[in-house]
């Protein structure tokens, strides 16, 4: 409530704000959790929470009239439709030249992602963060960030007949016999849950369409993994539907003040609110994050934060394209929403290339093989507060996603080559074969070691701290959650012991 003197507020309730409200909680401090999207927890008239994504309703989209699908077309017309516009699960978020998707909620990105929960390669960590001892990354933290997730891996004898991954078989089938290596990536998504709903004997959600929109079963989501633990401490209280608008140093007595908008469903406001927090982590995502930090500065409130605040924002190297497989090979009309394989070219000097091999789950028979493809594209961009219209903006330039395409085509022109077959041009526009205007994957914007210390520091401000995906330079060459999970892990470890004993 207005007035509160907290001792450590959280703003994100994501993978950098989860780990941070379990680990102080656990050594015993406090934590008020602010989160601008809803806590996803109770059914709708349907008895679901979630819907799927072939009949989105309000739950789907975060404040939008109509649909803003991913793939948005279909055999030459936009499949977006209208919906009513209400505080729903996934953000779609438009830049100029670029709009980011990304999840609004009690657990951030982890309700609505595809839960492929991949460690990166040890030596391009190294190379994206060197500031960060690999070593122990590697032998302590990513290991804790796995186990605390809860991944596991699909049973693969099971994978090799379940009707459900027929998908991935053929991009398995195709890529190998071009001469790409795939490899299995392991999952949030329970397999054992997945095979029970592929048997018919627990209620589907993976193989019934969903994933953008949430997961009704089967994904340990982050309320079910470490939010769950910090709030089994006793120690945890969530504000949802709250968004922080301010954060400054208080007058008087220390700390920081962070004011914050109550709003309902529908977008009315609620109330307004102010309260004094003696530290404040930033999790608000890296979009989030940049955002905040960025007007904060500009409009005087942090006016010292450095300058490399809002710099380094990157798209993860993220393109997605889709092949049309030959008649004999159907990819099924049954598709589990959860990815299992990815192709790895990462090691082809002329463009590493990380594709996941992603499922098409409309219903019906479409022959489409989908890839969401990670590359090493250099481009990086900058957040900046606009003065006239009063909000941060991206600077990201039309030709910058170039890069990626020209690594991802080069894979797929030799798949596409070798297997005689084209590429679907209908998908993510009209006669549109690149789906190169949008990502999945923000990352960067307040890089650690350049807009913060080797920890997430804020300098200049004690008890200002960052530890979401905007630490991370704008790539991490593999999905991302996991390194924001084990890099925050790492960080708070380091924070809990100098700063909070
Ligand atoms: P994250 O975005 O998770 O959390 C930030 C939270 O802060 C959100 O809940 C937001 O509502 C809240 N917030 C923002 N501003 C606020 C404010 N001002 N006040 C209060 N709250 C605020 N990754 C992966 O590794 N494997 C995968 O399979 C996928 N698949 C995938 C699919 C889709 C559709 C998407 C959109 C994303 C993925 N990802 C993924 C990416 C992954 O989900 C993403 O990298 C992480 O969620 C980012 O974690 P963070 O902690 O940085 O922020």
């Amino acid at each position: 409530a207005t007035g509160d003197r907290v001792p450590a507020l959280v703003i994100g309730s994501g993978y950098g704000g989860a780990v941070t409200a379990l680990r102080l909680t656990q050594a015993g401090i406090p934590v008020t959790m602010v989160e601008m999207g809803q806590n996803w927890n109770a059914p709708g008239s349907d008895g679901k929470v979630f819907c799927n994504m072939i009949k989105p309703d309000g739950r789907s989209f975060w404040f939008r009239s109509k649909t803003d699908m991913p793939t948005d077309y279909f055999s030459g017309g936009s499949i977006d439709k209208a919906i009513p516009s209400d505080a729903g699960v996934l953000a779609s978020e438009h830049f100029a030249n670029m709009r980011v998707y990304q999840g609004r909620g009690v657990g951030g990105g982890s309700l609505v992602n595809g839960g492929m929960a991949v460690t990166p390669q040890q030596s391009y960590f190294q190379e994206i963060l060197p500031s960060v001892d690999a070593g122990q990354m590697y032998s302590t933290y990513f290991p804790r960030a796995n186990q605390m997730l809860g991944v596991n891996s699909v049973d693969q004898s099971w994978w090799s007949s379940a009707a459900c991954y027929q998908f991935a078989r053929v991009g398995k089938k195709t890529a190998e016999a071009s001469g790409y290596k795939t490899e299995f990536i392991p999952n949030v998504y329970d397999f054992n849950y997945m095979k029970q709903e592929q048997a018919n004997t627990a209620p589907r959600s993976a193989l019934a369409q969903e994933v953008i929109f949430g997961n009704n079963y089967g994904k340990k989501s982050l309320d079910k993994t470490y939010l769950a633990a910090a709030a089994a401490t006793g120690k945890l209280s969530i504000s949802t539907l709250h968004t922080v608008t301010k954060v400054a140093p208080a007058a008087t007595g220390g700390g920081y003040t962070v004011q914050m908008t109550q709003n309902d469903v529908n977008g009315n406001v609620v109330a307004q609110k102010t309260v004094t927090a003696d530290r404040v982590f930033f999790a608000a995502g890296s979009v989030g994050t940049s955002k905040l930090l960025v007007s904060m500065k500009a409009q005087g409130a942090l006016p010292n934060l450095p300058s490399a605040v809002g710099a380094g924002w990157g798209n993860n190297g993220n393109v997605m394209v889709a092949r049309a497989n030959q008649g004999w090979d159907p990819t099924g009309t049954l598709q589990s929403a959860i990815p299992t394989l990815g192709i790895n070219n990462w090691a082809d000097p002329n463009g590493p290339v990380f594709a996941e091999i992603a499922p098409f789950p409309s219903g019906i028979e479409t022959w489409v093989s989908l890839y969401l493809a990670i590359t090493k594209n250099p481009n990086r961009g900058t957040f900046t507060f606009d003065q006239s219209s009063g909000a941060s903006v991206l600077n990201w330039q039309s030709g910058w996603t170039q890069p990626s395409i020209d690594a991802a085509k080069r894979v797929f022109d030799t798949i596409n080559k070798k297997q005689g077959t084209i590429y679907r041009t209908d998908l993510f526009g009209v006669y549109k074969t690149w789906g190169d205007d949008f990502c999945y994957h923000p990352l960067g914007g307040c890089v650690l070691g350049q807009a913060t210390d080797n920890y997430g520091r804020l300098p200049g401000y004690p008890g200002l701290y960052v530890i979401d995906g905007s630490l991370i330079p704008g790539s991490t060459g593999v999905n991302p959650f996991v390194t924001i999970t084990a890099l925050a892990e790492r960080n708070i470890e380091n924070i809990i012991a100098n700063d909070l004993h």
